[in-house]
């Protein structure tokens, strides 16, 4: 009687259940699974690369400082290298990509580290000096003629015509949801875009969104919570310390040396992030050979180190000070404890493990069984 009961009920309650719809609330949209192929990434690789890569100076902020608080070195820069008058839109011809081969970015991306490739798109909502941005802002963004004329129909039409696996939202904090429809897209992307059961996207949404609503976190840029959180969330990072877009002004100091780029991979994946890692090509589409050399170096490291990176999970220890700092991740039943500094006399204590006599230890490196 009562497992007829419960058919019934199911048999009422089944076809609506079928495909769960998401609305355009925050409390629907943020109770959607992450796609799993995300968590299991862990790493990628972080491309900036527009009309910025022609002055390449400074940052690709070039224009938002040209016009603002930098004024007067950007126009003396501006001068000397470009004909009188010359605006930002004249940058746009010798933004000419010569030189771009996607199989090579492809071949060097995967030597790096991203091993199954998935592509995604960054989206900046708003920009800086459009005249209906503008005038939207004046009117205290109660009017959505910027967001209704040009935001909504490029992201639905770079959802249709390039069908991405991620959407890196940006640009969202000077104006709230209501202002960019950011619930009623993500409603229609989950719902019934071609990606709806591959795509991720993050956090930055509307000017109060970001590390609370969206897919992952990415929370402010090169965000280290120092802790695991119970969210999944991305540290993006730059090989250039300064900069996302290639600027010629750049200095070996101003470059992440490979420790620091493994440190901060190794961290953000302890404490169950994805480390997503920057270049900027230059407006000709090269990736200048220190990026390279940077990118393939982390390959070489996770060559040998993969197991303890690719699909792993947080441990219930993140880190320790043993002998050496140690960071853990976990696959199953195994336990991985990664350290970056060679032990003094070779000797490695750690505290966390409880081991037992079937335990068994080996090093990733050697491959070989140590002793313990
Ligand atoms: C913007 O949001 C409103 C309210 O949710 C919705 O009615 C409208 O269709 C949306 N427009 C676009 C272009 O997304
Ligand atoms: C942002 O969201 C938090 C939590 O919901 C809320 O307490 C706060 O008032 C919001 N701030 C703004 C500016 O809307
Ligand atoms: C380990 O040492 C680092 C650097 O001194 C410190 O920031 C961190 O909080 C320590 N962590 C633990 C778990 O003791």
């Amino acid at each position: 009687m009562a497992r007829a009961a419960l058919l019934w009920l199911w048999a009422a309650l089944g076809p609506g259940l079928g495909a769960p719809r998401y609305r355009p609330v925050w409390d629907s949209l943020d109770a959607r699974p992450l796609p799993a192929w995300f968590d299991r990434a862990k790493v990628g690789v972080f491309v900036h690369w527009g009309v910025f890569s022609v002055p390449a100076w400074g940052s690709e902020w070039f224009w938002w400082h040209w016009r603002g608080e930098h004024r007067a070195d950007y126009e003396r820069f501006v001068r000397r290298r470009f004909p009188p008058a010359a605006s930002y839109a004249d940058f746009a011809p010798q933004f000419t990509a010569h030189d771009f081969q996607p199989r090579e970015w492809a071949r060097l991306f995967r030597r790096a580290g991203a091993s199954n490739i998935r592509y995604g798109l960054y989206h900046s909502l708003l920009e800086w000096f459009n005249p209906l941005y503008l005038s939207d802002k004046e009117n205290g963004f109660k009017t959505q003629n910027f967001v209704l004329k040009k935001t909504m129909p490029e992201l639905y039409d770079l959802v249709l015509k390039y069908k991405p696996d991620l959407i890196w939202s940006d640009g969202d904090w000077e104006a709230p949801d209501s202002y960019w429809n950011s619930t009623s897209f993500l409603a229609w992307l989950y719902n019934d875009s071609p990606v709806k059961d591959t795509v991720v996207v993050n956090d930055r949404w509307c000017n109060n969104c970001s590390c609370r609503h969206g897919g992952f976190y990415n929370c402010a840029d090169k965000y280290k919570p120092g802790t695991l959180l119970a969210h999944k969330w991305e540290m993006c990072s730059s090989i250039d310390k300064l900069s996302w877009g290639y600027r010629s002004n750049m200095h070996i100091d101003e470059i992440m040396d490979i420790a620091s780029i493994i440190e901060e991979l190794v961290q953000t994946v302890s404490f169950g992030g994805n480390y997503l890692l920057n270049v900027g090509p230059t407006k000709e589409g090269v990736i200048v050979p220190i990026f390279q050399e940077r990118l393939l170096a982390l390959g070489r490291w996770l060559d040998t180190n993969e197991e303890a990176i690719y699909e792993s999970k947080p441990w219930r220890v993140q880190m320790e000070n043993s002998t050496e700092t140690v960071w853990y991740t976990s696959k199953g039943a195994v336990v991985y404890a990664i350290f970056l500094t060679w032990p003094q006399n070779s000797v490695l204590k750690l505290s966390s493990p409880t081991p037992s006599p079937a335990t068994q230890v080996r090093n990733l490196k050697e491959k070989d069984l140590m002793h313990f």
